[in-house]
């Protein structure tokens, strides 16, 4: 049976609009044609408790009445535990690769170089709730946060309901440009700060030509899958 050590863990990351879901997405299939056990998730969510975590807080109470940057900190990780303990470390245990929209690198950014929360606190809950779990590779998509917010927006009237009169964006697309921009920045320095998990790629070209480099990066890294 395949190992841990044969399973990678791969994580997606970047602002709003970035196109990190799609890219994750392709990704999944991609290996999966070739014939690798690979499974696609997300955060906040993966799991039924996590979903209903993502559900309060972007959509529900929390986006009316929004908590401080160090409790949504604590949402987001009590999600991820779920995530980690019941889907994340099960399937790389048994061989599969997993593909994560969003994983720790976005409470750094969203709640830590956005929000203002001590990177000392995000490094604590990192060391009790993934216990040396660290992706073994993270695209991080990089867009000016401008064209981030408009993409953003646009994917919201398209995928609106006829019948919606009140179109909600969600508690971290309401947030101002400023937010946006210190947020993008913070992938940023992540991606800088380490340069042998992550790949920073130019997220405004075409989805095929970054799906190319993405291929890339993973090949150079690991061979053909
Ligand atoms: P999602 O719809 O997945 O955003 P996007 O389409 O931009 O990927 O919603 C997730 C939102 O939650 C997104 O605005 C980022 C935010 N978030 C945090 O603030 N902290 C976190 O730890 C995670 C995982 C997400």
């Amino acid at each position: 049976m395949a190992t841990r050590s044969t399973a990678r863990f791969i994580t997606f990351e970047g602002g709003e609009g970035s196109g990190k879901s799609t890219q994750a997405l392709m990704l999944q299939k991609a290996l999966s044609a070739k014939g690798v056990d690979a499974t696609f998730t997300r955060e906040p969510g993966g799991t039924p408790f996590a979903e209903e975590i993502r559900n309060f807080m972007l959509f529900g109470p929390a986006r009316t009445q929004p908590g401080t940057a160090l409790a949504e900190a604590l949402l987001f990780y009590a999600a991820r535990a779920d995530h980690v303990q019941r889907k994340i470390r099960p399937a790389l245990d048994k061989g599969t690769w997993v593909i994560c929209d969003r994983f720790a690198d976005s409470t750094r950014a969203y709640q830590g170089a956005a929000g203002g929360v001590p990177a000392s606190q995000l490094i604590e809950l990192e060391r009790v709730v993934l216990s040396g779990l660290t992706p073994d590779l993270t695209f991080v998509l990089d867009l000016p946060a401008e064209a981030g917010l408009a993409r953003a927006e646009a994917r919201r009237l398209r995928e609106l309901a006829p019948e919606s009169v009140t179109p909600e964006r969600d508690l971290f697309e309401d947030r101002d440009l400023a937010f946006h921009q210190r947020l993008r920045d913070g992938f940023r320095s992540i991606a800088a700060a380490e340069p042998a998990r992550c790949v920073l790629l130019d997220a405004a070209r075409a989805a095929n030509v970054i799906a190319f480099d993405i291929a890339a990066a993973i090949e150079q890294r690991w061979g053909k899958a």
